[in-house]
């Protein structure tokens, strides 16, 4: 039988281009957590869901497996920066990047390309990840254009097309 690697499945997934995310919530002692994902897919339109994958390995798996709330925040192009702090820095990550606190305490990413404040609706353990779904309380968006991931880089795009 022919079996899986998962290094070579993880190369072979990520040739799948994504944007790039971060997702914030809060531990029950108030202190603000945050990891970069690229595993974020929009859901459903009505009732308003999102997905993202948090993996048990997180530092915070917990936190983010069991919290009632929390923040997508779709990184724009040139925020690459801030997807090295919340994947790589293990001091204080907010402290690096400027935020605001939506009405539940989740830290929403300045000039962010959008923010969606999400209430969890679902949240299914899946292998070595979990499945979070959240249903989305709030959100803003701006024109920028999203950060890109694809091939182990950040992708910063170059529209093809002007716009109409
Ligand atoms: C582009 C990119 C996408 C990532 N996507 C995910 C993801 O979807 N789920 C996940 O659990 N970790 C993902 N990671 C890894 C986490 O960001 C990283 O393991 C985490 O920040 C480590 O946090 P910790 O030090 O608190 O454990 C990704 C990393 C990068 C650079």
């Amino acid at each position: 039988m022919h079996t899986i690697d998962p290094k070579e499945l993880r190369v072979a997934f990520g040739s799948y281009p994504t944007g790039v995310t971060v997702v914030t919530a809060r531990r029950a002692d108030g202190t603000p957590v945050g990891f970069t994902a690229n595993s974020f897919s929009s859901v459903s339109l009505d009732p308003p869901l999102l997905l993202v994958c948090p993996g048990k390995f997180l530092s915070n798996y917990a936190t983010f497996a069991d919290c009632t709330h929390f923040a997508v925040n779709v990184l724009a192009q040139g925020q690459d920066d801030i997807a090295d702090i919340f994947a790589r820095y293990k001091g204080d990550r907010f402290a690096q990047v400027d935020h605001t606190v939506d009405k539940h305490g989740l830290p929403l990413i300045e000039n962010a390309a959008a923010q969606f404040s999400c209430q969890t609706h679902q949240s299914i353990p899946m292998g070595d990840h979990s499945i979070l779904i959240g249903q989305v309380l709030a959100f803003s968006q701006s024109d920028t254009l999203g950060l890109g991931y694809g091939g182990g880089r950040y992708l910063n795009f170059a529209p093809q097309i002007a716009a109409q």
